[in-house]
């Protein structure tokens, strides 16, 4: 094992390698630069693989890269998204771009997911685009970017995309498969716990960024109501521990009408064998997804880290996914940091919910496969909790072996003991979730880059209904 300031330097001269520039200036970087296998797409800019290198050129100092990328990506929102049939939906964000040149010039050629292996939407993108950009103003104070009219109008585009009437009632968002990072048939279509907790973290920086000219103020309201919605529903519903575990196991399906208990028709035999055994005494998480007769009990290290850190999760809650993250450690950070999901999804189901996809076999990839890049998501989510021993002690598992391992994209087996058998290596969120997780234990500060407290509003709003009670 190498010492720890030699792999920084190593990490750093990765990243800036992975740079890439368009007519001269920095605007992103390439997801992987793996010397040994075919480049597919993994040779262009990914919008979720770049903000763990975003907010740590946020917090070097080094802003232009991510002003570049805000307004290259935002040129590339409203461009052509018509192809063979595939028609996306106004405001919505490329997955990836890249570079190409005709004629000595140079063009940005965004992917939709039109291009994407199994043509799927990336919901995220947007999402984070309205996270990075919140982040950059904090970072630097240039609210001026944000308040010029594209960018507003940018914003807005996101708003109405998300926040659409659709036939679905919920305040959570309707989203087909592999609409996030895990972009390939799973399981996760519906309601994830991923795609709201961004949600909820994108409608809380649009808030702050809105101008509050008439429309900005429409705007804020609609935004406000719904955030309120979906904090309750997130915390009321998806919330999972021992209790309501209990609660859930003696449940009665058939419920009509108001007063039912159990609301979305979910039946005890629904539950799965290994959770009785795996729920700590202490400790709890946010399941995985719901609908009508449907909860996905397995956790999402994601979904869950990000509810911590953008309060979706209440405080008390926050601290009970740490718990749970301590208490079965062993599962969830292994030998490398962090599990994607946990557990996988074997046999029937297997076939089922992937379609037979062998890259996505248990304990691989998507399917409990264990990822680096979330080491900079628990980093933030224990620093938040006030625990930050617990995100060293994860930085120092994998110390251990990425830099050795070429700084794989994900490991597989149980516990995250082999490198991933189709895994890039030298992939660029690996290195960049790296160094920001160290910084962010460093300097406890870093996180209001990107990190939210209790929503005002909704404090407002349950003691105003504390009284009407
Ligand atoms: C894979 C991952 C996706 C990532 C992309 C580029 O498709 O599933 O989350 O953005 O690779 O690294």
């Amino acid at each position: 094992m190498q010492t720890e300031s030699y792999l920084a330097k190593e990490a750093w001269d990765l990243l800036e390698a992975s740079i890439v520039y368009f007519q001269g200036r920095p605007v992103g970087t390439v997801a992987a630069r793996d010397p040994y296998s075919e480049a597919l797409n993994y040779d262009q800019c990914f919008m979720r693989d770049f903000v763990s290198s975003a907010l740590l050129f946020l917090i070097q100092g080094k802003p232009e890269i991510v002003r570049n990328f805000l307004i290259e990506t935002l040129a590339l929102q409203s461009s052509e998204k018509q192809m063979d049939c595939f028609n996306a939906g106004q405001g919505l964000m490329p997955a990836s771009f890249k570079m190409e040149s005709w004629e000595d010039k140079q063009y940005l050629v965004a992917d939709f997911g039109e291009h994407a292996i199994g043509r799927v939407t990336p919901v995220d993108s947007c999402l984070w685009w309205l996270i990075l950009l919140r982040a950059y103003v904090k970072a630097t104070g240039d609210l001026a970017l944000a308040q010029q009219p594209n960018f507003q109008h940018g914003i807005i585009l996101i708003l109405k995309l998300c926040l659409a009437d659709r036939f679905d009632m919920y305040p959570t968002m309707l989203v087909p498969d592999g609409a996030f990072m895990i972009d390939r048939r799973m399981g996760v279509y519906g309601h994830p716990l991923e795609i709201q907790a961004l949600f909820y973290a994108a409608l809380r920086s649009a808030r702050e960024l809105l101008l509050p000219n008439r429309r900005g103020e429409v705007f804020i309201q609609i935004v406000n109501h719904r955030l309120m919605m979906l904090n309750h529903h997130i915390r009321e519903y998806y919330w999972l521990d021992l209790k309501r575990l209990n609660n859930i196991y003696r449940y009665h399906g058939e419920e009509f009408g108001e007063s039912a208990i159990n609301k979305f028709n979910i039946y005890p035999d629904s539950i799965p064998d290994w959770l009785t055994e795996w729920m700590p005494e202490k400790g709890g998480y946010l399941a995985g997804n719901l609908g009508p007769a449907q909860m996905d009990f397995r956790f999402f290290s994601l979904g869950n880290l990000m509810s911590v850190i953008c309060s979706l999760a209440s405080n008390t809650e926050s601290q009970a996914i740490m718990d749970l993250i301590e208490q079965r450690w062993h599962d969830l950070v292994g030998y490398m940091p962090l599990k994607i999901c946990f557990p996988s999804v074997q046999d029937l189901e297997w076939k089922i919910l992937t379609g037979c996809d062998p890259k996505n076999v248990p304990w691989s990839y998507h399917n409990g496969g264990n990822w680096p890049v979330l080491l900079w998501l628990f980093a933030a989510a224990a620093q938040k909790t006030g625990r930050p021993e617990l995100g060293w002690r994860a930085l120092e598992v994998a110390e251990k072996r990425l830099s050795e391992d070429e700084w794989p994209e994900y490991y597989d087996g149980r516990n995250g003991r082999l490198v991933g058998k189709a895994s890039r290596k030298f992939q660029t969120w690996t290195i960049s979730g790296y160094l920001l997780a160290r910084e962010i234990l460093q300097n406890p500060q870093h996180l209001a880059l990107f990190s939210f407290g209790e929503d005002p509003e909704m404090q407002q709003w349950m003691s105003l209904a504390h009284e009407l009670r």
